[in-house]
This record gives C-alpha cells, sequence and structure tokens, in this order.
C-alpha cells in the first residue's frame, strides 16, 4: 500500500514537530501494512523559492534519515516531494519538474477552495498535456463543492489525477459519496495527509477496510495496483 499524502519530514511546515513525531507516524504507517509513503510538505511560492525550499527539505530528510538509522526494522520506502500551493500562471515556474515526486513526474497540487475558472482548468490539463508533468489534485474532495458538476470529470478525462484523503471514507457523512467517486474511477490516489500524532494520525488502514467492506478485497488489491502503476513513469 501507498501513502500518497503526508507531512512526515520534521520541522518543514506545520507537520512533524520533531524527529521523534515523524518516526511515530512513519511506524503507525508501517504496522497499517503501507509500504511506500510519499512525502510532501507543503510548498508556497509566495513564501519561498523552490530552490530554498528543496534545500529545507533535504536538511530536514537528512536529520530524518539519520534517526531512521537507529531503527532495527526496515521502514516503508520514503519518497521526496511536495504539496504545491496552486497560483494563477505556475506553470511559467521553471523549476515546478524540481517539484516533483522523486522520478514519477506526478506534481501534487493544492487547489484553491474556491470556484476555478476556465484559464486554471486549461492552465492544469495544458500542463497535464505539455509537458512531462503529471498533475494530482491534493484532497479533492475538499474542493468539489465549489466547482461546477462536470468540472472534475472534464478535469480527468484530460488526464489530471485526483488524491482523496482516508478521512474522506472514514467519515460517515461523507463516506457514500467517497465510495461512489471511487467506483466511477474518479479516485486515483488515496492519501492520509497526516500531520502529528495526535489530531491528525495517519489512518490508511481504516480507508482501506472500508472499501473491502463495501466492495471487495480484490478491489482493494486493484486498487493499490493501479496507485503502485502511477510511480513507475
Ligand atoms: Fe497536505
Amino acid at each position: 500500500m501507498l501513502d500518497f499524502h503526508s507531512h512526515i519530514l520534521p520541522e518543514i511546515d506545520d507537520g512533524a514537530q520533531s524527529v521523534e513525531e515523524s518516526v511515530v507516524m512513519l511506524k503507525m504507517l508501517k504496522e497499517q501494512g503501507v509500504k511506500t509513503i510519499a512525502l510532501t510538505s507543503h510548498y508556497i511560492a509566495m513564501d519561498e523559492s523552490p530552490d530554498a525550499f528543496l534545500q529545507r527539505r533535504e536538511q530536514a530528510y537528512e536529520i530524518l534519515k539519520a534517526e531512521l538509522e537507529k531503527e532495527a526494522d526496515e521502514m516503508p520506502k520514503l519518497l521526496l516531494g511536495a504539496e504545491v500551493y496552486y497560483y494563477p500562471n505556475i506553470c511559467k515556474m521553471d523549476e515546478l519538474s524540481k517539484l516533483t515526486l522523486s522520478d514519477t513526474g506526478l506534481l501534487l497540487l493544492e487547489m484553491p477552495m474556491a470556484p476555478w475558472g476556465e484559464y486554471t482548468i486549461k492552465e492544469i490539463t495544458d500542463l497535464v498535456n505539455s509537458t512531462n508533468i503529471q498533475v494530482v489534485i491534493a484532497h479533492i474532495e475538499r474542493a468539489i463543492k465549489y466547482q461546477k458538476k462536470d468540472t472534475i470529470q472534464r478535469l480527468i478525462d484530460n488526464g489530471v489525477l485526483m488524491q482523496v484523503n482516508a478521512s474522506f471514507f472514514i467519515t460517515k457523512s461523507t463516506r457514500r459519496k467517497a465510495l461512489k467517486m471511487l467506483k466511477n474511477d474518479q479516485i486515483h490516489f488515496i492519501g492520509s495527509d497526516c500531520h502529528n500524532v495526535k489530531y491528525r494520525p495517519p489512518k490508511i488502514d481504516e480507508a482501506l477496510s472500508i472499501i473491502e467492506n463495501k466492495f471487495s478485497k480484490e478491489f482493494v488489491n486493484e486498487f493499490i495496483a493501479n496507485q503502485n502503476s502511477y510511480l513507475v513513469k
């Protein structure tokens, strides 16, 4: 299993506030059967340059790696990425491809919680169609209510991928919608979007067991295999 969205790297954003907390979250995910974790710290272009962010991310990763060397058990595989906040004309950012996940070409893009205009939709689909970048929209469930009815499907039809948080399945009031979207192939990745141990811990296993109960073990396995297939460029 893969966790496509996490804030585990220590002291880089509003996620783990110490390397000890990072390790606890990694262990929780390992216990849940997660084999690969995307480390997707927040990147906001207004706050810093991509290179400054990448430097900070490298430092945080080195600290985590050093801490993990003390662990006897094998840990899940870690992929370095970012959750990049969208702004108009982001496609003109020269370093955008440096913010993709490891060597997959996948870019986790956090969109505004507001209606997206045609310009925005075109910019996202142009990115997918005319660059090597494959856009994955972060926790799409948060933005759906602001969009026109057909926007999500239009984006998917144009090659844009969708990520949802495990909580979309776990929360009773949104579960039906989550399962329906999954059945309709509108969800490509599930992420924990974990930030800490106490208030936003990783719960990938809970989401998967809800999916398994509704559909089947085979359905879950197929979804997991499909997720993994995107990691190979
Ligand atoms: Fe996030």
